[in-house]
């Protein structure tokens, strides 16, 4: 007979809404310390099981997927990425397309972008001059955006990739908008906002359809991004993806690749500022790789410690902080029974700081991905990228951009982090940080 969910003490009718706006990731740690590593929430009319043991995510993300489909995040976010989009889909029509497009993601492919990353990466660089204050967030923004625009669409950035980027920045504020307020106002209703998101919408669509249906005529295209390898796929059946498809699916490609990346960057930068022998160790590994030359993708697999530092940023700072699905029927997870209509929610961010895994969670030390350490850690103990049938298709991209970028960044300039600031987790559709100012130093 399963058993019912732990379940946190709460007000009446609203639950726990007000510490789900204002104060997230405490209300996500009391339910972990107060609940264990299933416990149940209320926000209004919606419950909200968070998922904190191996054996429950397994079943969850994996084993049980089939039980878990759609729900109040995926609905809001359907105007924006459209209903072709792989995260948002159905679970059958999700399973043949991920099955196609997949391979498009594997390293192999994915490793030709090496040299445009490093080349964006140079080029901004290039820009700050000796001594100028940045904000960091912003300019890492700017940067993935490029190396986005690039290896998505061949974008020859500035122009045509910031209008795409000002519309795209739209779109991330009104699903951070969302995000923040649940019931969403809807869409039909001629607000500021609804008008911004449409218009906006309008624009990228309106681009990405005319870019496709020139590639189309052109044939076989010149360039070979992202786009042209979807063009590229086709099914058992030898059918490839329709314009729509590929329109809907590149806005989210193009969405989950440049946001993430940037905060996961920021923070690297807050956290390097705050840990100076971390810093140094980095660019002691980078300098005696690299000897002064660019890095090529062929140096990662020897810069183990650029690779381990980017990892215990995205312990302690996953930006995909948050995410899951409804569960379509009753179903019993690792015992429990979870009534249909419950939305079961992957927390990285409390998962990361389980201290059996991590002892002494908050303390940011990147030898826990040591080789011989990391190769400890039970499976669903650590899920910066997610797990199971939805994990990111991305997480190749990532881990080829994120240290390439790094070891450009540190071999070149010191970013330093001016004193002074409070930084703090701000919490969207992604955890992010506020604002961080730095001085660039170029390195002789
Ligand atoms: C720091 C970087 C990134 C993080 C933390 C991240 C995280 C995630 C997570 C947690 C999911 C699962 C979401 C869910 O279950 O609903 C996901 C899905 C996905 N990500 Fe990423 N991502 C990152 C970068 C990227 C990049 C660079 C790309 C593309 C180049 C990408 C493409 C995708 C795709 C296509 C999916 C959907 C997979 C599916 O539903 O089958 N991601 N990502």
């Amino acid at each position: 007979m399963p058993k019912a969910l732990p379940r946190l003490q709460e007000p009446p009718l609203i639950g726990s809404l007000r510490s789900f706006r204002n104060e997230r990731l405490e209300l996500f740690n009391r339910v972990r310390r107060e609940c264990g590593e299933l416990g149940l929430f209320r926000v209004g009319p919606l419950s909200i099981m968070l998922v904190n043991s191996s054996r429950a995510l397994q079943e969850v993300t994996s084993l049980h997927a089939d039980a878990f489909e759609g729900g109040l995040a995926v609905n809001a976010l359907l105007p924006i990425f459209g209903r072709y989009s792989l995260v948002l889909l159905p679970n059958k029509e999700h399973r043949t397309y991920r099955k196609i497009m997949a391979p498009t993601f594997q390293p192999r492919r994915v490793s030709m972008f090496a040299e445009p990353m490093v080349k964006a990466t140079l080029e901004a660089q290039a820009r700050w001059t000796d001594g100028q204050e940045i904000d960091v967030g912003q300019e890492m923004l700017r940067l993935t955006m490029r190396i986005v625009g690039k290896t998505l669409l061949g974008l020859e950035v500035l122009d045509e990739a910031d209008d795409f980027g000002a519309a795209l920045t739209t779109c991330l504020e009104y699903s951070n908008h969302l995000v923040a307020n649940i019931v969403p106002v809807p869409l039909w209703l001629p607000t500021k906002r609804n008008r911004e998101l449409k218009k906006a919408l309008a624009f990228i669509r309106g681009m990405l359809m005319e870019k496709l249906s020139s590639r189309r005529h052109a044939g076989c295209p010149a360039t070979q991004d992202f786009a042209s390898m979807l063009m590229g796929v086709r099914g058992e059946d030898g059918q490839g993806l329709s314009d729509e498809q590929l329109r809907d699916n590149l806005i989210f490609i193009f969405s989950a690749g440049y946001e993430t990346s940037a905060n996961t960057l920021a923070w690297t930068w807050y956290l390097l500022s705050k840990h100076p022998e971390v810093y140094e160790r980095l660019r002691k590994e980078v300098d005696e790789v690299l000897q002064g030359r660019a890095p090529t993708y062929e140096d990662l697999a020897s810069l183990p410690y650029v690779h381990q530092v980017v990892k215990e940023v995205m312990r302690i700072y996953p930006v995909a902080y948050f995410f899951g699905r409804e569960a379509r029927r009753d179903v019993e997870i690792d015992g429990y029974q979870v009534p249909k209509g419950t939305f079961a929610a992957v927390c990285p961010y409390t998962l990361h700081r389980n201290p059996e895994y991590f002892p002494d969670p908050e303390r940011f030390d990147p030898d826990r991905f040591a080789p011989e350490q990391e190769s400890k850690l039970p499976k669903y103990a650590y899920l910066p990228f997610g797990a199971g049938v939805h994990a990111c298709l991305g997480v190749h991209f990532f881990m080829i951009e994120a240290p390439l970028l790094l070891a450009t960044l540190v071999q070149r300039v010191h970013i330093d982090v001016l004193p002074g600031q409070t930084v703090k987790p701000v919490v969207e559709v992604t955890l992010r940080p506020s604002r961080i100012l730095a001085r660039v130093h170029h390195r002789s």
